[in-house]
């Protein structure tokens, strides 16, 4: 067991920390793991240098946090049903998580966190972009904060993983897309407030993501659409943000609740490999 105390020092971007002084080989003492869990709610996300971990030992650092859920849309490490394969492969354009997004926001109860470990990087390019949801909320004038807190927003996966989605996704792990209905499709849909109590440190978050939020409930499309645009434009500053830069054996934890992330897609593909392992949430309140 590692008996140190792991050094948290912020980035000096708008989002994140660096976490030293940890082996992630190791099995943390209960007071590093409230430690990393307190910063991970302040902080919105967590970085560590050099982690040469096994696939073992990266479920059970996640497992240390919650449960682990597996993702129904992305495909597995080989072996490890519950560690999801990011990589983008040799000749494909698009990239996973090339958008600003937060994970799994379309679920009832959105997944606490991703823990993201890089194996392979390629030689330029890669970076992953965070940004502060608490900052996006605190920067709101008086006026807005009052009418978000009345709101919820819907959260779903058909625009992206349905029929009429960018990159359609059968439940059924079978490439054939044809004669399918769009009830073969994987999609889910859900219903948040706009602005939560963060479930760790207790502050108000703007929770609405460009990847997954659909519209603000019982407004029309045409109300609703700019709407949340202006939200994700000042949501996504470049004052709120960090950009990491990868290296294998990097790792980044993030809580989904309070920052989004985007995966620049600037390299060729073949060269980026990364494995996720995502944690369970608990209910949203407003
Ligand atoms: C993800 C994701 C970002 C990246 O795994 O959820 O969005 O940089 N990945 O690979
Ligand atoms: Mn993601």
């Amino acid at each position: 067991m590692s008996g140190d105390t792991p050094t948290i020092e912020p980035t000096g971007g708008g989002v994140g920390a660096h976490v030293s002084n940890i082996d992630l080989r190791t099995e943390l003492s209960d007071d590093s793991v409230a430690l990393l869990f307190q910063a991970l709610g302040d902080y919105g996300v967590l970085f560590f240098a050099d982690q040469n971990i096994t696939p073992d030992q990266h479920l059970a650092f996640a497992g240390r946090f919650a449960p682990v859920v597996p993702n129904v849309f992305l495909d597995q490490v080989p072996g490890y049903p519950d560690i999801s394969l990011v990589q983008k492969r040799k000749g494909q354009r698009y990239n996973i998580g090339g958008d600003w997004h937060t994970d799994h926001s379309y679920d009832k109860e959105p997944a606490l966190g991703s823990i993201l470990v890089a194996r392979e990087t390629p030689e330029r390019g890669g970076d992953t972009l965070f940004t502060n949801m608490y900052t996006a909320y605190d920067t709101l004038s008086d006026g807005l904060k009052e009418v978000l807190g009345q709101l919820s927003s819907v959260h779903g996966t058909s625009h992206v993983y349905g029929v009429a989605g960018n990159r359609p996704r059968l439940v059924a792990q079978d490439e054939d897309m044809r004669g399918r209905k769009p009830e073969d499709y994987a999609i889910k849909e859900t219903i948040h407030p706009v602005v939560i109590r963060h479930p760790i440190s207790g502050r108000k978050v703007l929770y609405v993501d460009p990847g997954y939020t659909q519209k603000i409930d019982g407004w029309t499309d045409e109300e609703s659409e700019p709407f949340l645009k202006m939200l994700f434009a000042h949501a996504t500053r470049p004052e709120l943000t960090y950009r990491f830069q990868w290296k294998p054996g990097s790792i980044a934890f993030w809580d989904n609740r309070c920052t989004c992330h985007y995966a620049v897609n600037d390299y060729e593909g073949g060269g980026r490999v990364m494995h996720r392992v995502t944690v369970e949430g608990v209910p949203l309140v407003a």
